[in-house]
């Protein structure tokens, strides 16, 4: 007898920019001299007061097991920021640590969503939502929001897409692949409506302190029965130390913790205990001079965009994404990818893993390096085009 894996598997379609990355890769290997505008990750490294608290930690032996739901010193200090920079009270006792924002929704999946029930999300969106449903038995209904602005989901029609099984839905405020940005009155709308159909509503806030345009807000200051997922990985510029938080309603704390029990055990404690580190004073600062420095990349690239007579998608308000319309020069974004790629070592990510609605007309810059290789590849590109 053969094995087999389970069927779930095949549900989850790979990753078409991994075939973007893997090329890159190879091709710098060869010696070329890729820019790499593709990865959702800027060339900042954690802060060094961060870094140097978890080399501290490993010195210190803190290296065991935390509480399911983090440290209480750093649950206390994820409190204390939303109250000092959002003016929102977010008891401690609600925040839970998790590995990652990854990891958050995971735990938010299992606990919100039942087998054979859908949760509603804007396509295109962060393709990895649909997959952790997936994982659960459920699934992701993805709303066509293509003639909307900014890609949002349109609230007026939003309670005649509910159906009987579904359950929630899951927004993303800035929002990976756009750089869009709700307002407080969206979140508000969208809450109401949710709530008058007794679903859940899930607002992924991993972009939140990188907003160049618009409010900086937590959808915590709309309802604390908003479910809310964050993480260190961007703002922080911690992805490699996979730490995150979700911040759940009261009635849901018994719940969550009971899944982050199982799930995870617990969230690095290495890494946890680097955090703390991260909402002190000069860290902060470090992290408000990045802010800027992602400001003046997305001037430089909006700027050269338009130059290239290129129509930016959505107002790219926040992250560090930029979702342009390809369509005026190819009907296939991901060969056009891959030939820019072949030709002039730009790379890029194609709309096809961010939703199924005309992800072939998009391509998504990530401001992930510095003004002058950000102006290296608008001239590459400038040239691919002409060519
Ligand atoms: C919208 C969104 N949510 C969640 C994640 C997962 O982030 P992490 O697990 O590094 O916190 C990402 C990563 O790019 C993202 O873009």
């Amino acid at each position: 007898m053969t094995q087999s894996l389970a069927k779930r598997v095949e549900q989850i379609a790979p990753f078409q920019v991994m075939a973007v990355m893997a090329r890159a890769k190879q091709l710098q290997a060869q010696g070329e001299d890729v820019i790499h505008l593709e990865v959702g990750e800027p060339d900042f490294v954690a802060p060094k007061a961060v870094n140097d608290a978890g080399q501290a930690a490993i010195a210190n032996a803190q290296t065991g097991y935390t509480a399911a739901t983090g440290l209480p010193e750093l649950r206390q200090a994820i409190s204390d920021f939303y109250q000092t920079r959002y003016q929102v009270d977010v008891a401690p006792e609600r925040i839970i640590v998790t590995p990652g924002a990854s990891g958050a929704l995971i735990l938010l999946s299992s606990l919100m969503a039942d087998v054979g029930s859908e949760v509603l999300m804007p396509d295109p969106c962060y393709p990895c939502n649909r997959n952790f449903l997936t994982q659960v038995g459920a699934q992701a209904r993805m709303l066509d929001c293509s003639a909307n602005p900014d890609f949002a989901i349109d609230l007026d029609t939003l309670a005649q897409q509910w159906q009987a099984h579904t359950t929630g839905l899951w927004l993303a405020s800035p929002a990976n692949p756009t750089g869009s940005v709700l307002s407080k009155e969206y979140v508000a709308k969208a809450w109401q409506i949710v709530q008058q159909q007794g679903g859940h509503l899930l607002v992924d806030e991993i972009y939140q302190g990188l907003v160049f345009e618009g409010e900086d807000f937590t959808a915590l200051s709309v309802s604390e029965d908003i479910f809310v997922v964050n993480s260190f990985s961007k703002y922080f510029a911690m992805t490699g130390w996979r730490l995150g938080w979700i911040v759940v309603p009261e009635w849901a704390v018994e719940g969550a913790t009971k899944l982050a029990q199982n799930l995870f055990i617990s969230a690095p404690s290495i890494a946890q205990y680097a955090a703390l580190k991260a909402f002190d004073q000069d860290v902060l600062a470090e992290c408000e001079a990045r802010r800027q420095t992602l400001a003046s990349r997305r001037a430089t690239l909006i700027a050269g965009i338009e130059r290239l007579g290129l129509p930016v998608a959505a107002s790219p308000q926040g992250a560090f994404y930029i979702y342009v319309d390809v369509s005026s020069l190819t009907d296939d974004a991901m060969q056009w990818s891959l030939d820019l790629l072949e030709q002039e070592f730009v790379a890029l990510t194609p709309g096809a893993d961010f939703g199924q609605r005309d992800a072939h007309k998009y391509v998504r810059f990530a401001y992930t390096c510095d003004d002058a290789r950000i102006e290296e590849a608008l001239q590459r590109i400038e040239r691919f085009i002409a060519a």
